[in-house]
């Protein structure tokens, strides 16, 4: 299989996602890329996960804050043709999505979809890396993978930090290098089966409450 590339920022990365994502490689994993470029990064996700199907979305469009680079517009095209052939042998694994993030998260979110790895790799402005992580957040299943690109770069770690001290009690943080790589915990357990002494003193009153509002016959 011939593969096209001019450019490589993400092979750098390809040992630790190895490791990250070995425990998911015989499931039928729902993966999400936003920023795809030339495909790299999607490939490797394609190769490592032989069962995984992978939303791909890349407005493939110059971006407000990249409209003075000489020559930025056909550089694009490029790209995206790349893509499409580089991704054309694995066409029934991938749904590509070709508009700005916010939109078609937000649709993705509308339509009830849900990810188990999600590699936010799209524009890299504070403003939209919150916008995608606080979309992508609630379409992430439980235990699931999600990556950031670019984590060293300050407009990226400012989303990201803020983003993760916010959910701290609801994810493990995996990796904080060059990339920053958490996973989603479950929801803490409240039930009967053991729950903390407070919470279920809490029950308790709760319960007690419940029988005083009961209204008389
Ligand atoms: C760094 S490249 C992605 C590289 C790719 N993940 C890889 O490793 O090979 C960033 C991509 O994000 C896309 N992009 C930037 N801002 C975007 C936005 N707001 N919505 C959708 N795509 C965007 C660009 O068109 C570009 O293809």
């Amino acid at each position: 299989m011939t593969q096209d590339f001019s450019t490589d920022w993400t092979s750098v990365h390809f040992p630790v996602w190895r490791k990250v994502l070995a425990p998911l490689r015989e499931s039928p994993v729902a993966a999400l890329e936003v920023g795809s470029w030339e495909g790299r990064s999607a490939l490797f996700f394609l190769d490592q996960l032989p069962k995984c199907h992978l939303t791909c979305v890349d407005a493939f469009e110059v971006r407000p804050d990249k409209a003075d680079r000489p020559g930025f517009a056909e550089q694009i095209r490029l790209a995206e043709e790349r893509f499409d052939r580089n991704i054309a042998p694995f066409s029934e694994r991938v749904e590509k999505i070709r508009e700005t993030s916010a939109i078609a998260l937000a649709a993705l979110l509308i339509a009830g979809r849900t990810f188990d790895l999600v590699y936010i790799d799209g524009s890299h402005q504070t403003d939209d890396v919150l916008i995608d992580t606080a979309l992508a957040w609630p379409m992430l299943r439980n235990n699931g993978v999600l990556i950031w690109d670019d984590y060293r770069t300050e407009s990226v770690r400012a989303a990201v930090d803020a983003f993760v001290s916010l959910r701290q009690d609801r994810l493990e943080v995996v990796q904080r290098g060059k990339q920053m790589i958490i996973q989603r915990r479950p929801p803490p357990v409240l039930a009967s089966h053991g729950g903390s002494p407070t919470i279920r003193r809490l029950l308790r009153l709760l319960r007690v409450g419940r029988t005083r509002v009961r209204p008389t016959a």
